[in-house]
């Protein structure tokens, strides 16, 4: 594995489990869900996941917020959970997931570095607005770039090409950071230098030798140290 990123003229990041914790709502209505509401976070995590690669392998886009909610209702329905007051609260708090607490100093460690930063999110534009205004972290970031311009979900190579052109720059300049190993290894496969944000331990995916992320860290703790000084 390299010891460095090298030759890096943007940083760009995954939002949902890499900057914001996507367990925060169920966590914030966990009396409300009871004791099994970390299982209830992740099947909502996994089917609104899975919809998007369905919906783009079918040609049928709907936003990321639109998605989100289909994921709810599914797994509110496998719960046998039916209060309409609830739902609205999980999703609203889907608007403001909190950040990680090492996101806000990271990215201005970055900025006083003079690199540029973005998001490169399956997240819609006004759910990406949202949390970055609530995380405080909007000066901190030149673009949030939200796959709803182009209608197609990761990790199609075209979101991909569409951080670059947005930013201007080729993807072997591009740092990319990602939580979801998924993402991981289709930003490798597109040509970025990848850093896998692997905050849970994961096992790696069995996505080929080829799409394999540069660098696996635990947290953004440190991640401006891979850019050398
Ligand atoms: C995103 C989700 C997929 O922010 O993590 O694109």
């Amino acid at each position: 594995m390299a010891d460095q990123l090298k030759n890096i003229d943007a940083c760009v990041f995954d939002a949902y489990g890499t900057l914001f914790d996507v367990a925060a709502s169920a966590r914030r209505c966990a009396q409300d869900i009871g004791e099994r509401w970390l299982d209830f976070s992740a099947m909502w995590r996994k089917k609104q996941l899975e919809y998007t690669w369905l919906r783009s392998l079918m040609g049928d886009f709907k936003d990321f917020w639109h998605v989100t909610g289909d994921a709810l209702d599914f797994t509110m329905e496998t719960y046998n959970i039916h209060d309409p007051v609830l739902r609205s609260r999980l999703m609203e708090l889907y608007l403001k997931l909190d950040a990680y607490p090492e996101v806000p100093k990271m990215l201005e460690n970055l900025k006083a570095r003079g690199v540029k930063t973005a998001i490169l999110s399956n997240g819609s534009r006004t759910m990406l607005t949202s949390a970055v205004r609530k995380a405080g972290i909007e000066k901190l970031l030149d673009h949030v770039i939200s796959v709803d311009d182009i209608q197609m979900f990761k990790i199609h190579p075209s979101v991909y090409q569409y951080g670059c052109d947005c930013l201007g720059i080729a993807a072997d300049r591009i740092a990319f950071q990602s939580a979801n190993a998924w993402d991981v290894a289709g930003a490798a496969s597109f040509g970025m230098q990848v850093v896998w944000v692997n905050r849970f331990g994961q096992k790696p995916e069995k996505l080929g030798a080829a799409n394999k992320p540069t660098f696996e860290i635990r947290s953004l703790d440190r991640f401006s140290q891979l850019l050398g000084e």
